[in-house]
Protein backbone atom coordinates (compact mmCIF):
# COMPACT_ATOMS: atom_id res chain seq x y z
CA UNK A 1 0.00 0.00 0.00
CA UNK A 2 1.17 3.68 -1.24
CA UNK A 3 -0.25 6.40 1.75
CA UNK A 4 -1.10 9.35 1.06
CA UNK A 5 1.44 11.95 2.84
CA UNK A 6 0.34 15.38 3.34
CA UNK A 7 2.78 18.34 4.38
CA UNK A 8 1.00 18.56 7.44
CA UNK A 9 -2.14 17.42 8.90
CA UNK A 10 -4.41 20.25 7.76
CA UNK A 11 -4.30 19.06 4.25
CA UNK A 12 -4.56 15.51 5.13
CA UNK A 13 -8.35 16.32 6.84
CA UNK A 14 -9.27 18.19 3.78
CA UNK A 15 -8.49 15.51 1.76
CA UNK A 16 -10.89 13.03 3.66
CA UNK A 17 -13.36 15.76 4.45
CA UNK A 18 -13.74 16.28 0.22
CA UNK A 19 -13.89 12.13 -0.12
CA UNK A 20 -16.75 11.99 2.38
CA UNK A 21 -18.42 14.98 1.61
CA UNK A 22 -18.90 13.62 -2.30
CA UNK A 23 -20.18 11.00 -0.74
CA UNK A 24 -22.67 12.51 1.76
CA UNK A 25 -23.84 14.73 -1.34
CA UNK A 26 -24.08 12.24 -4.11
CA UNK A 27 -26.84 10.22 -1.81
CA UNK A 28 -28.12 13.23 -0.58
CA UNK A 29 -29.08 14.04 -4.42
CA UNK A 30 -30.09 10.52 -4.96
CA UNK A 31 -32.26 10.54 -1.67
CA UNK A 32 -29.90 7.58 -0.12
CA UNK A 33 -28.54 7.40 3.40
CA UNK A 34 -24.75 7.79 3.81
CA UNK A 35 -23.51 5.15 6.40
CA UNK A 36 -20.18 6.04 8.44
CA UNK A 37 -18.06 4.41 11.00
CA UNK A 38 -17.08 6.94 12.89
CA UNK A 39 -14.06 7.18 15.38
CA UNK A 40 -12.98 8.47 18.51
CA UNK A 41 -9.14 9.73 20.19
CA UNK A 42 -7.38 13.04 19.36
CA UNK A 43 -6.97 12.20 15.35
CA UNK A 44 -10.37 12.37 14.02
CA UNK A 45 -11.47 16.06 15.62
CA UNK A 46 -9.58 18.13 13.24
CA UNK A 47 -11.82 16.20 10.70
CA UNK A 48 -15.06 16.49 12.48
CA UNK A 49 -14.03 20.13 12.62
CA UNK A 50 -13.75 20.59 9.04
CA UNK A 51 -17.23 18.77 8.70
CA UNK A 52 -18.93 21.12 11.22
CA UNK A 53 -17.80 23.89 9.12
CA UNK A 54 -18.92 22.54 5.74
CA UNK A 55 -22.37 22.28 7.39
CA UNK A 56 -22.66 25.58 9.30
CA UNK A 57 -21.02 27.28 5.89
CA UNK A 58 -21.77 25.33 3.15
CA UNK A 59 -24.86 23.75 4.57
CA UNK A 60 -23.73 20.26 3.62
CA UNK A 61 -26.41 18.28 5.37
CA UNK A 62 -26.14 15.44 7.65
CA UNK A 63 -30.13 14.23 7.65
CA UNK A 64 -29.46 10.85 5.98
CA UNK A 65 -26.73 9.79 7.47
CA UNK A 66 -26.46 6.91 9.83
CA UNK A 67 -23.65 6.57 12.28
CA UNK A 68 -21.84 3.59 13.41
CA UNK A 69 -18.82 4.07 16.45
CA UNK A 70 -16.23 1.64 16.47
CA UNK A 71 -16.11 1.29 20.14
CA UNK A 72 -17.16 2.68 23.40
CA UNK A 73 -15.74 2.03 27.27
CA UNK A 74 -17.07 -0.52 29.41
CA UNK A 75 -18.51 0.84 32.66
CA UNK A 76 -19.52 4.47 31.45
CA UNK A 77 -22.70 6.09 31.61
CA UNK A 78 -23.10 8.55 28.45
CA UNK A 79 -22.43 11.54 30.30
CA UNK A 80 -19.41 10.53 31.66
CA UNK A 81 -16.83 13.26 30.09
CA UNK A 82 -14.69 10.64 28.95
CA UNK A 83 -17.29 8.16 27.32
CA UNK A 84 -17.29 7.97 23.45
CA UNK A 85 -21.10 8.59 23.20
CA UNK A 86 -20.23 11.76 25.06
CA UNK A 87 -17.07 12.84 22.79
CA UNK A 88 -18.52 12.44 19.63
CA UNK A 89 -21.93 14.41 20.71
CA UNK A 90 -19.92 17.64 22.16
CA UNK A 91 -16.91 17.00 19.19
CA UNK A 92 -19.74 16.85 15.97
CA UNK A 93 -23.40 15.80 16.73
CA UNK A 94 -24.55 18.13 18.30
CA UNK A 95 -22.94 20.71 15.67
CA UNK A 96 -24.57 19.15 12.64
CA UNK A 97 -28.05 17.98 11.58
CA UNK A 98 -27.88 14.72 12.36
CA UNK A 99 -31.30 12.73 13.93
CA UNK A 100 -30.81 11.74 17.33
CA UNK A 101 -31.71 7.96 15.86
CA UNK A 102 -29.23 7.86 13.48
CA UNK A 103 -26.72 7.78 16.02
CA UNK A 104 -25.11 4.66 16.61
CA UNK A 105 -22.52 3.51 19.38
CA UNK A 106 -21.95 0.35 21.56
CA UNK A 107 -23.19 0.55 25.28
CA UNK A 108 -20.94 0.85 27.71
CA UNK A 109 -23.30 -0.09 30.37
CA UNK A 110 -24.83 -3.03 29.20
CA UNK A 111 -25.34 -5.84 31.72
CA UNK A 112 -22.62 -8.60 32.02
CA UNK A 113 -25.49 -11.34 30.51
CA UNK A 114 -26.12 -9.24 27.76
CA UNK A 115 -23.07 -8.00 26.12
CA UNK A 116 -22.91 -10.82 23.28
CA UNK A 117 -26.52 -10.06 22.14
CA UNK A 118 -26.14 -6.34 22.54
CA UNK A 119 -22.71 -7.18 20.22
CA UNK A 120 -24.74 -9.05 17.66
CA UNK A 121 -27.24 -6.51 17.83
CA UNK A 122 -24.62 -4.02 16.77
CA UNK A 123 -23.20 -6.09 13.85
CA UNK A 124 -26.89 -6.83 12.74
CA UNK A 125 -27.25 -2.80 12.79
CA UNK A 126 -24.85 -1.65 10.62
CA UNK A 127 -25.78 -5.20 7.94
CA UNK A 128 -29.58 -3.43 7.87
CA UNK A 129 -28.64 0.36 7.16
CA UNK A 130 -26.88 -1.31 4.10
CA UNK A 131 -23.35 -1.46 5.51
CA UNK A 132 -20.16 1.28 6.19
CA UNK A 133 -19.93 3.24 3.35
CA UNK A 134 -16.97 5.02 4.70
CA UNK A 135 -15.29 3.99 7.47
CA UNK A 136 -12.62 6.47 9.59
CA UNK A 137 -9.86 5.16 11.44
CA UNK A 138 -7.14 6.18 13.95
CA UNK A 139 -4.45 4.17 14.77
CA UNK A 140 -3.07 3.00 18.59
CA UNK A 141 0.45 2.70 18.94
CA UNK A 142 -0.24 -1.03 19.72
CA UNK A 143 -1.24 -1.31 16.21
CA UNK A 144 -4.53 -1.36 17.53
CA UNK A 145 -8.18 -0.30 15.22
CA UNK A 146 -10.98 0.22 17.01
CA UNK A 147 -9.85 -1.24 20.40
CA UNK A 148 -8.79 -4.61 18.75
CA UNK A 149 -6.04 -5.40 20.96
CA UNK A 150 -2.96 -7.68 19.51
CA UNK A 151 -4.19 -10.36 18.80
CA UNK A 152 -6.84 -9.59 16.60
CA UNK A 153 -7.40 -11.57 13.36
CA UNK A 154 -9.88 -11.05 9.93
CA UNK A 155 -12.21 -13.28 11.85
CA UNK A 156 -13.17 -10.70 15.02
CA UNK A 157 -16.44 -9.59 15.07
CA UNK A 158 -17.96 -6.61 17.67
CA UNK A 159 -17.41 -8.22 21.09
CA UNK A 160 -15.72 -7.08 24.21
CA UNK A 161 -12.34 -6.84 24.73
CA UNK A 162 -9.36 -5.95 26.95
CA UNK A 163 -7.80 -2.54 26.89
CA UNK A 164 -3.95 -3.15 26.48
CA UNK A 165 -1.47 -1.60 28.77
CA UNK A 166 -0.08 0.75 26.17
CA UNK A 167 -3.88 1.79 25.12
CA UNK A 168 -4.49 2.48 29.02
CA UNK A 169 -1.57 4.67 29.03
CA UNK A 170 -2.55 6.92 26.50
CA UNK A 171 -5.90 7.54 27.98
CA UNK A 172 -4.27 8.13 31.60
CA UNK A 173 -4.15 12.20 31.43
CA UNK A 174 -7.89 12.26 29.97
CA UNK A 175 -8.78 10.45 33.03
CA UNK A 176 -6.50 12.31 35.22
CA UNK A 177 -4.77 8.96 35.92
CA UNK A 178 -4.13 5.06 34.70
CA UNK A 179 -6.37 3.81 37.15
CA UNK A 180 -9.29 5.54 36.18
CA UNK A 181 -9.44 4.56 32.67
CA UNK A 182 -11.58 1.43 32.02
CA UNK A 183 -10.24 -2.50 31.66
CA UNK A 184 -12.53 -3.46 29.17
CA UNK A 185 -14.43 -1.73 26.14
CA UNK A 186 -16.58 -3.15 23.51
CA UNK A 187 -15.33 -2.99 20.19
CA UNK A 188 -16.40 -3.23 16.23
CA UNK A 189 -14.50 -6.36 14.82
CA UNK A 190 -11.77 -6.41 11.89
CA UNK A 191 -14.23 -8.42 10.28
CA UNK A 192 -16.58 -5.53 10.93
CA UNK A 193 -14.02 -2.63 9.49
CA UNK A 194 -12.87 -4.74 6.76
CA UNK A 195 -16.50 -4.99 5.25
CA UNK A 196 -16.46 -1.10 5.30
CA UNK A 197 -16.54 0.03 1.33
CA UNK A 198 -13.92 2.69 1.70
CA UNK A 199 -11.64 3.05 4.92
CA UNK A 200 -9.81 6.27 5.65
CA UNK A 201 -6.91 5.98 7.94
CA UNK A 202 -5.29 8.53 9.46
CA UNK A 203 -2.44 9.20 11.66
CA UNK A 204 -0.60 12.36 12.72
CA UNK A 205 2.50 13.41 14.54
CA UNK A 206 5.31 12.03 15.47
CA UNK A 207 4.60 9.16 18.14
CA UNK A 208 2.80 7.36 15.12
CA UNK A 209 5.84 6.88 12.99
CA UNK A 210 7.02 3.41 14.39
CA UNK A 211 3.41 1.65 14.17
CA UNK A 212 2.64 3.02 10.78
CA UNK A 213 5.84 1.87 9.67
CA UNK A 214 5.12 -1.66 11.30
CA UNK A 215 1.46 -1.71 9.90
CA UNK A 216 2.55 -0.74 5.96
CA UNK A 217 6.01 -2.71 5.78
CA UNK A 218 5.42 -5.62 7.50
CA UNK A 219 2.99 -9.17 7.04
CA UNK A 220 -0.72 -9.34 7.48
CA UNK A 221 -0.33 -10.60 11.15
CA UNK A 222 -3.08 -10.84 14.34
CA UNK A 223 -0.06 -9.08 16.53
CA UNK A 224 -0.71 -5.89 14.86
CA UNK A 225 -4.43 -5.92 13.91
CA UNK A 226 -4.08 -2.59 11.39
CA UNK A 227 -1.89 -4.72 8.91
CA UNK A 228 -5.00 -6.41 7.85
CA UNK A 229 -5.97 -3.07 6.10
CA UNK A 230 -3.35 -4.41 3.40
CA UNK A 231 -6.11 -6.69 2.79
CA UNK A 232 -8.71 -4.51 1.47
CA UNK A 233 -9.33 -3.25 -1.68
CA UNK A 234 -10.26 0.35 -0.97
CA UNK A 235 -8.19 1.22 1.82
CA UNK A 236 -5.79 4.28 2.09
CA UNK A 237 -3.67 5.54 4.80
CA UNK A 238 -3.92 9.72 5.56
CA UNK A 239 -0.41 10.55 7.06
CA UNK A 240 1.09 13.94 7.91
CA UNK A 241 4.85 13.63 7.69
CA UNK A 242 5.74 12.83 11.01
CA UNK A 243 3.34 9.92 10.94
CA UNK A 244 5.02 8.76 7.28
CA UNK A 245 8.76 10.09 8.62
CA UNK A 246 9.66 6.28 9.19
CA UNK A 247 8.28 4.60 5.96
P1 LIG B 1 -5.58 9.02 19.03
O1 LIG B 1 -5.96 7.50 19.27
O2 LIG B 1 -6.41 9.48 17.88
O3 LIG B 1 -6.00 9.72 20.31
O4 LIG B 1 -4.14 9.08 18.77
C1 LIG B 1 -5.98 6.66 18.16
C2 LIG B 1 -6.32 5.25 18.58
O5 LIG B 1 -5.96 4.84 19.71
O6 LIG B 1 -6.94 4.53 17.78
Amino acid sequence: MTPNVYSDKTEAVLAVAEEMTNLIKANNAANQTTVLGLATGGTPVPLYQELIRRHKEEGLSFAKVITFNLDEYSGLEKDHPESYWYFMHQQLFNHIDIPAENINLPSGTVAEDEIEAHCAAYEKAIVDAGGLDYQILGIGRTGHIGFNEPPSDDSTRTRQVILHEITRQDAGPAFDGVENVPSKAITMGVATVLDAKRIALMAWGESKADIIAATLKGEITPDIPATYLQSHKNAQFFLDQAAASKL
